[in-house]
């Protein structure tokens, strides 16, 4: 290296990040990496917020950072149009709904990956990273969870209610979901190397605080631990007839079952995580019910989305963790339960919406 270690990107090198999935999460975080003073150039694929984004820029809301207009770099109606940039992207970051029932979002960004770019995720759920691996098996790959309460207002408008912790992590792993885990040296350190990079840019010149970079099995210990949060208290507000989850946890019946999903992932995780076990810091499903008292007022996300018709994170929130546990030999039968009940819904209410016009819709969303 020519120079010395600056605050951003080489002066003489732009960086070049692209993400995909502008709604809440993603419009948040890239409003937080655009910094073309120091050399980093931060774009939006957008789908149905395209026209409102290329006119507009996106219109930020925020808790931690008052409000404030984001204008990218550019902003990109597909993947196609980003690829056609006359720079290779240095970042691909995946904001999308993980839904891999649906939608094959690794093949979608393969247009944007050369061999250099590093592919970082910002997704719930278990298991969002194989497909990736699969598709991209010499690239890095950062895997990264958020704890944020966000949300897209109206289209272009996106308000973050609070927190914005970000955990980030190298992903290598050459397996699929099921076989036992093989971590990749080379790959686990240029990862953790480009987590470290894009990490401190969103804390030195973005302002947030809290990201936190992992290695490889610690990120994975803190990906489960959001699991039995989401897997918890997601898939009951649906089934329980659209209660939030304050409202679930004063039902003493409820709360007996939330704690129940809870402890089964609890238990399982050492078998899943080759005898890695939650460690100390990390909330104990009482003190995550106890906590839940209080938050009154939000909605789950897969209640909103099962309310307007859309397509729930379900595969990568219960069916992911119930195929990787059962391909270690443990049953997560409360999940199990709720996935085959959750699935079947979904199929029925979508299926009924086939004889109307609302499946179409859906399909051209493919
Ligand atoms: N929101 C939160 O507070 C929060 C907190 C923690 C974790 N998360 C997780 O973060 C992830 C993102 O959540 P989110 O709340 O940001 O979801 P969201 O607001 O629905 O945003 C997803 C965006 O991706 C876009 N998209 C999907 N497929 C696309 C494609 N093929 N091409 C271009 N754009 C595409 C959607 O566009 P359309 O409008 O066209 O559908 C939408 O703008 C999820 O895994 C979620 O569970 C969210
Ligand atoms: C941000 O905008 C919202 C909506 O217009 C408003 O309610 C809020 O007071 C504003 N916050 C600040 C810090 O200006």
């Amino acid at each position: 290296m020519h120079h010395a270690p600056t605050l951003g990107a080489d002066p003489e090198r732009p960086l070049y990040i692209v993400f995909v999935g502008a709604g809440a999460v993603g419009c948040f975080y890239a409003s937080r990496l655009h910094h073309p003073s120091h050399n980093i150039h931060t774009s939006l694929i957008a789908r149905s917020n395209y026209a409102t984004l290329a006119a507009n820029g996106v219109s930020l809301q925020t808790h931690t950072f008052g409000n404030y207009t984001f204008t990218p770099s550019s902003v990109l109606p597909s993947p196609s149009a980003a690829a056609a940039a006359p720079h290779p992207w240095d970042f691909v970051i995946v904001t999308t709904k993980a839904l891999p029932d649906r939608s094959d979002d690794a093949t979608l960004i393969a247009p944007l990956v050369s061999p250099t770019t590093t592919i970082l995720l910002i997704q719930n759920g278990v298991g969002v990273e194989a497909p990736y691996r699969r598709r991209f098996p010499s690239n890095p790959i950062v895997s990264g969870v958020t704890v944020i309460s966000a949300e897209q207002i109206t289209p272009g408008t996106v308000r973050q209610n609070r927190w914005t912790r970000l955990h980030l992590g190298p992903y290598s792993h050459s397996a699929d979901l099921d076989a036992e885990s093989r971590v990749d040296s080379h790959l686990e350190s240029l990862g953790l190397a480009k987590a470290h990079q894009i990490g401190d840019y969103w804390t030195r010149l973005g302002g947030i605080k809290d990201v936190e970079i992992s290695d490889e099995l610690d990120l994975q210990i803190i990906r489960w631990h959001k699991l039995t949060i989401n897997a918890a208290f997601n898939p009951s507000s649906v089934l329980s007839g659209g209660r939030t989850n304050a409202d679930m946890v004063s039902d003493p019946e409820l709360r007996s079952h939330l704690k129940g999903v809870m402890e089964e992932i609890w238990e399982a995780v050492p078998t899943i995580l080759g005898g890695r076990k939650f460690g100390e810091g990390l909330a104990s499903p009482e003190r995550i019910l106890k906590s839940t008292e209080r938050n009154v007022g939000g909605r789950p996300s897969m209640l909103v989305d099962w309310e307007a018709g859309r397509p729930m994170e379900l595969e990568v929130i219960l069916g992911n963790p119930v195929k990787i546990a059962r391909g270690r030999g443990v049953r997560l039968g409360r999940m199990e339960g709720m996935y085959a009940l959750l699935r079947s819904a979904q199929g029925r209410r979508d299926g009924e919406k086939g004889k109307g016009k609302g499946k179409g819709k859906e399909e051209g969303k493919l």
